[in-house]
Order: C-alpha cells, then sequence, then structure tokens
C-alpha cells in the first residue's frame, strides 16, 4: 500500500485507545504512525503505530508473533508495548504499538558511511540484541535486519521489527520454504529455506559491510545473480575494514552458518580488541622492563666490579661471593605480544550442537564416491532453491494484490 494511502487512516483512534495523529512512512508490510495513547480523552504519551496488511490465512499466527513481540526485553530491542486486530474503513488490519524513535540506520547512511568507532558501537549494540533473541528459550531468528530496521533512541541504536520473528522451538520450525526478509540481507542458507540465529547474523555482516564501506557486499541485477553472489562469491569489501571490524564483518559472512561467528563470538571480539586497546597503554610497561634491564646490567657490572676488587684484595670469607646470582628481569614473551585479532574459535563439535538445526542433510555411507551426476542431497537442495525463490515471487505477488485491493478499496466512494 503507497503511503498516501496509509495516510487515509490519519486520525482515526483504534481501541479507544490510539489516536493516529501523523503518518511517518511506509514499509513492506505496513504504515507506521506516530500514535497518541490516549485514556479517557488524556493524552498519556507518544508511540509509534504500525498497522499491518495481514495475509488472510496466517492472520492468527501474525498476531501471536506481534503479540511475541510485546515480551521481549532488551535495552538494544525496540520496546513493543501492544499488539492486536481492528478494522479500519472495512479494512482488517494488525497493529503494533512501540516506542517511538527519532531515526534509523537507513537514514543516517544517507547522510555517509560510519565512522568506526560509531560502527563499533552498532556492532556491540545490535550484537547484544541477537544474542538475547538467540539464548531466549524459542531461539529467536529476526531474519529481518537491515538497516530500515534498525532504530535510534535517545543515543542507543535499536533493532525494530519483529513481525517476521519465527520461534525455533522445533527441528520442523527450523526449515521453511518461504523464503522472507531482504534478499539483500539473506544468507546463503535462507535460499534454501534453512532458518537458524546464524541468518541474523549473516544480515549483521551486510549491514556492517554497508556502514563501513558504502556499498553492499554482495549484489546483482536480478534476484537469480544476487542469489548467485551471495551463494558463491566473496564478499565485496574494499579491504581491509578498520579492525576489529574486518574479522567480525569477514567472520559474519562466512557462507556456511555453521562456522559462522555467533553474536558472543562478536562480543567477544570486541572484547578482547576493547582490552587491547586499553593496554596500548603498554609502552609504559614496556619502558618499565628496559629500565630493570638496564638496572640488571649496571647490577652485573657492579659485582663485576667488586669480584674484580677482591681478586685484588681478598677478604676473610670468599665463599660468600658464590651466593651472588644476578637474574636479568627479560620480560615473559606473552607479556609483549599484540592481543589475539580473533576469540578463541568455538569448538567445531559445539558449533555444530549450535547449529544442530541447519545441519545438511546426512550423505550415507553407500553413496558412490565418484557420481557425476547430482547427488540426491544436492538435488534436494536445488529443490529446496527452487521452492524458496518461488516462495519469494509468491511474497511479492501477494503484497501486489493486496495493494491492488486496497488500492480497488480507496476507489469505491
Ligand atoms: N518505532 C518507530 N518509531 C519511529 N519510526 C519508525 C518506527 N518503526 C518504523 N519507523 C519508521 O517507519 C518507516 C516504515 O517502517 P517499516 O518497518 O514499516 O518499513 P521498513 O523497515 O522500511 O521495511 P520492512 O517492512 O521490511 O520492515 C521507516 O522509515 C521506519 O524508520
Ligand atoms: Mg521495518
Amino acid at each position: 500500500m503507497s503511503g498516501s494511502l496509509w495516510q487515509q487512516f490519519e486520525g482515526v483512534t483504534i481501541e479507544n485507545k490510539y489516536r493516529l495523529e501523523r503518518f511517518i512512512a511506509a514499509g513492506g508490510f505496513g504504515g507506521v504512525f506516530v500514535a497518541a495513547h490516549v485514556v479517557s480523552g488524556r493524552l498519556l504519551t507518544r508511540r509509534a503505530l504500525k498497522l499491518i496488511l495481514p495475509d488472510e490465512t496466517f492472520m492468527q499466527a501474525q498476531l501471536e508473533e506481534l503479540v511475541q513481540a510485546t515480551r521481549l526485553s532488551h535495552p538494544n530491542l525496540l520496546g513493543c508495548l501492544d499488539a492486536g486486530k481492528c478494522v479500519l474503513r472495512n479494512i482488517e488490519l494488525l497493529y503494533l504499538v512501540m516506542d517511538l524513535a527519532e531515526s534509523n540506520l537507513a537514514g543516517r547512511l544517507e547522510q555517509g558511511v560510519l565512522t568506526p568507532d560509531e560502527a563499533l558501537e552498532l556492532a556491540r549494540q545490535i550484537a547484544s540484541a541477537l544474542e538475547y533473541l538467540r539464548s531466549r528459550p524459542e531461539h529467536l531468528v529476526h531474519r529481518d535486519l537491515k538497516p530500515a530496521n534498525i532504530l535510534r533512541v535517545g543515543d542507543v541504536w535499536k533493532l525494530s521489527d519483529f513481525g517476521l520473528v519465527r520461534a525455533l522451538g522445533t527441528v520442523t520450525a527450523a526449515r521453511t520454504s518461504t523464503l522472507i526478509g531482504t534478499p539483500q540481507y539473506c544468507p546463503p542458507e535462507g535460499y534454501e529455506g534453512i532458518i537458524s540465529p546464524a541468518w541474523d547474523m549473516w544480515s549483521l555482516g551486510v549491514t556492517l559491510a554497508l556502514t563501513l564501506t558504502g556499498e553492499l557486499p554482495f549484489n546483482g541485477n536480478t534476484s537469480q545473480e544476487l542469489h548467485a553472489a551471495i551463494a558463491r562469491r566473496e564478499p565485496f569489501l574494499p579491504s581491509p575494514l578498520p579492525r576489529p571490524l574486518d574479522a567480525i564483518v569477514r567472520g559474519c559472512l562466512a557462507k556456511d552458518p555453521r562456522v559462522r561467528w555467533t553474536a558472543r563470538q562478536v562480543i567477544e571480539h570486541l572484547d578482547s580488541a576493547a582490552t587491547g586497546a586499553l593496554s596500548a597503554g603498554r609502552p609504559r610497561r614496556v619502558f618499565n622492563r628496559k629500565f630493570a634491564a638496564a638496572a640488571a646490567v649496571l647490577v652485573i657490572a657492579l659485582v663485576a666490579l667488586l669480584l674484580a676488587a677482591r681478586s685484588r684484595f681478598p677478604g676473610p670469607t670468599p665463599a660468600s661471593d658464590t651466593a651472588i646470582q644476578v637474574t636479568s628481569p627479560v620480560p615473559e614473551p606473552e607479556a609483549l605480544q599484540p592481543a589475539p585479532s580473533a576469540p578463541q574459535q568455538t569448538p567445531v563439535k559445539e558449533q555444530e550442537a549450535r547449529a544442530a538445526p541447519v545441519a545438511p542433510p546426512a550423505v550415507t555411507a553407500s553413496e558412490p564416491k565418484a557420481e557425476p551426476a547430482r547427488p540426491p542431497a544436492a538435488a534436494e537442495k536445488d529443490r529446496r532453491k527452487e521452492a524458496a525463490l518461488k516462495a519469494l515471487f509468491a511474497e511479492e505477488e501477494r503484497r501486489r494484490k493486496a495493494r491492488e485491493a486496497l488500492l480497488k478499496q480507496e476507489d469505491q466512494p
């Protein structure tokens, strides 16, 4: 639905509680408004309210996802406060009430790329939100992480839009034939309908690359070209990106979700880089050590002088001289080494366990090794890819039809 169509709802009050004061903008699923939360005619506060055009078949499930969003709470997740159904001008809609943000990352990027420090702050805050989602019992996956969904509230970045979040409670829920999200931010396995928290880490990698370079790391003129780039090509990154973001972006853009960096790894890497920066004060330590080494040389020279003097003028207790030992305070080697550039790799077993839902179908031992034709696993992969692409086009078609239906409704007197 175009912006002007959403605008028709300005001034409308939903459930006697939310008065739509001003239309902000439209997205793929709905229109966002500044809403006055009123109780008994009195203004309580201003919120953002998103009106969503539901899918008739999945309306209840979509509502449940929105309600689920209101149960989440983290400093880097946009607060969702209320959700429900409403009928406005004979159109059945869903709504989500959120904290009102001042701007979004997409808007910020129109003014230019982020500085490395700004990008570091963004990486930490969004990784922290993703770690929270992943650590929920349902292992939530956002699946639409992109600059337009990263909002600024005060001086904090917050991840918004949970309409697409799915609970990954079961293995079957980890696979879907529907590709949802924004294709440029979709990971390779997303095209096969495989969902896991690694999906969001890929999207974070794409977002960080864009914020630092001003360009998407994967591009294509058609959705097939884009898919080919995502699946097979190395990311376009004018190398090197500023440290420690270079390692983070590349880690997040690992094609294999089982080795892709997790949110925890990103946070740990940022922590160790910050510690490294703090101990950039190490020259002082090096100076102290140099000073100690010089002192040791002096001591040795003094002892040598003393010994020489004694040999000239032997004293009464020569045996005591042998007790003098001087150990040079040579710095222990690791103390002067730079901080490791990457966090400790998670043991493969642990990564596999974490990525269990995305493990590729097992290849049976009886499969011929030098099989020239597509093995069943690859054929199955192709089939899933095709299904996911079809689903993407079907989704576009659904949105187009919904838009048309609303346009027709608008034309009616
Ligand atoms: N809570 C909010 N406070 C202020 N502005 C918001 C809020 N949520 C969304 N917006 C703004 O409203 C506009 C539309 O957002 P919306 O989420 O509908 O679309 P989108 O993020 O562009 O795409 P998608 O539908 O894929 O999420 C964007 O400019 C966004 O920044
Ligand atoms: Mg959005």
